[in-house]
């Protein structure tokens, strides 16, 4: 593995004072170790588009296993650590989990078969260099999915197709509602649907049970706002086996599929570019001391460059870029989209708290302690009432905050998308509805400018209860 210029996230002094999110997010560095590339072939490499895929979905439904076929596949694991993993997985009576281990790389993990810390790896096709982040499916470590899908615009939702293993993860309770609904809302713009372990013996590529998964699932997606036409795709793998992922698959295998594998449906995914000059928005998921001050993140609009005079946000804190890393690389500038660590100079480390963000000096983000958003209700737990003194937890681009709805403006109605005239004081699961939320100062900016920096979810007792979007800041902010 290769640490070199990636630190474990320490976010301990992050004081959070709610229960659920003490499972705190953090991602570990998937990869083969590296030599570091000149910035000379970076500037090359860069050449290729960039794009972050979240893989998420029902616990065991394949996504780590799914992870680590396309790192083997595309060469960064060797047949000999293969075999050292499937005698790991042996020894922990987990035969079945060695492909997981690519991406499972903690003790825990590997012991209980469940990712916990978001694994990151790379991987490139012709036209793409991708970043995976592979999520955890447990319902206990939705904030850390939650963190996970926040950085990327694809989602690889896994899906199981083994008898029972779909319906478990499709009913009330199960994560392949949430993850959906989360990933929407946290910006995640388009999804491939894989059905996996389609060469399970209960399933053995049958085109009944494929096509009942996608018949189950399309109403779903689209009242979670995707637009299956455009946005999703769905097709069949075997995650374990590699089978249809790099190439083509067989039709001896499977007859009816007639549809593209997956490293072409990844390689053909379409996002919207975004503003290279624009004002720069680098929401800060960590830092860590090495030779000055790094801090990591995901650059949301504007870019990065060498020498580069900025401010932290909120604390308006003058930096200045004395380099920046992309992947391993040192690269001199970097765009919207890329995942880069920073170093800056002008701040301690101390002075920097995940949620901030690292922002232009022209044009600097908002810093509020109060929004208007227009907020969708799921679940209320034990159909509790919403209203005016509702306390939640709040996870907005990488900020968690406790923050409590202090007025209820309007409800809206779900049928004609206008507000209801009455007066509203209280709203129940299902309900739309405008409100004020108050917080301690936080960087955001309102979803229509910014969509990735002004939409969020609230969650309460480790349960995601809502989903939201800012649409108004104060007027005088900052
Ligand atoms: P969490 O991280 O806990 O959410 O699970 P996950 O979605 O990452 O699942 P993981 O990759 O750990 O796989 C769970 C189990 O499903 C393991 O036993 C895998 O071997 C098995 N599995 C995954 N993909 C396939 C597949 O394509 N076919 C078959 N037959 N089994 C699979
Ligand atoms: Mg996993």
């Amino acid at each position: 593995m290769s640490f070199f210029f990636f630190a474990k996230n320490s976010k301990d002094d992050v004081t959070l004072n709610s229960k659920e999110v003490q499972a705190e997010s953090k991602d570990k560095e998937v990869s083969a170790p590296r030599d570091i590339e000149t910035p000379d072939e970076m500037e090359e490499d860069n050449k290729k588009r960039h794009l972050n895929v979240v893989f998420i979905g029902h616990v065991d439904a394949g996504k780590s296993t799914t992870g680590g076929q396309i790192l083997f596949l595309s060469g960064q694991v060797d047949d000999r650590t293969i075999q050292k993993y499937e005698k790991e997985a042996k020894d922990k009576s987990r035969e079945s989990w060695y492909m997981a281990y690519i991406m499972d790389t903690n003790e825990e993990e590997r012991v209980k078969g469940k990712t916990v810390e978001v694994g990151r790896a790379h991987f490139e096709t012709e036209t793409t260099r991708f970043t995976i982040l592979d999520a955890p499916g447990h319902k206990s470590y939705v904030p850390n999915m939650i963190s996970g899908a926040s950085q990327a615009d694809v989602g690889v939702l896994v899906i199981s197709a083994r008898k029972g293993e779909f319906e478990t993860g499709y009913d009330r309770g199960g994560q392949t509602r949430e993850h959906v609904q989360l990933a929407k809302t946290l910006g995640v713009s388009k999804l491939l649907v894989v059905v996996n372990k389609m060469d399970d013996p209960t399933v053995n590529w049958s085109k009944e049970r494929y096509d009942e998964i996608e018949l189950k699932m399309t109403p779903f997606l689209k009242s979670s706002g995707y637009n299956v036409k455009k946005d999703v795709q769905f097709l069949p793998i075997s995650g374990l086996l590699g089978t249809n992922m790099k190439s083509r698959m067989d039709k001896s295998v499977c007859s009816w599929w007639n549809g593209p594998c997956l490293f072409e449906a990844l390689d053909a995914i379409e996002v919207p570019l975004r503003d290279p000059k624009g004002p720069l928005r680098m929401p800060i998921i960590d830092k860590f001391k090495d030779m000055g001050t790094v801090v990591m993140g995901k650059v949301e609009s504007g870019s990065v460059t060498e020498g580069d005079s900025l401010l932290v946000m909120p604390n308006k804190i003058q930096v200045k870029v004395v380099a920046v890393y992309c992947d391993e690389n040192k690269v001199r500038r970097a765009g919207p989209g890329e995942n880069l660590r920073v170093r800056l100079s002008g701040i301690d480390d101390e002075d920097i708290l995940a949620g901030f963000v690292l922002s232009s000096v022209a044009k600097p983000i908002a810093a509020v302690t109060e929004f208007v958003a227009q907020l969708q209700i799921l679940e209320l737990l034990d159909n509790a009432i919403f209203t005016a003194g509702y306390k939640a937890v709040l996870h907005i681009h990488s900020v968690v905050e406790e923050c409590e709805i202090v007025e209820l403006l309007q409800q809206i109605d779900p049928k004609t998308k206008k507000p209801m005239k009455k007066k509203v004081l209280f709203v129940k699961n299902g309900a739309v509805v405008v409100c004020r939320v108050q917080v301690n100062l936080i960087c955001i900016e309102k979803f229509a400018d910014f969509p990735q920096l002004g939409r969020f979810t609230l969650r309460t007792e480790g349960k995601t209860v809502a989903v939201g979007k800012v649409t108004e800041l104060p007027s005088v902010s900052n």
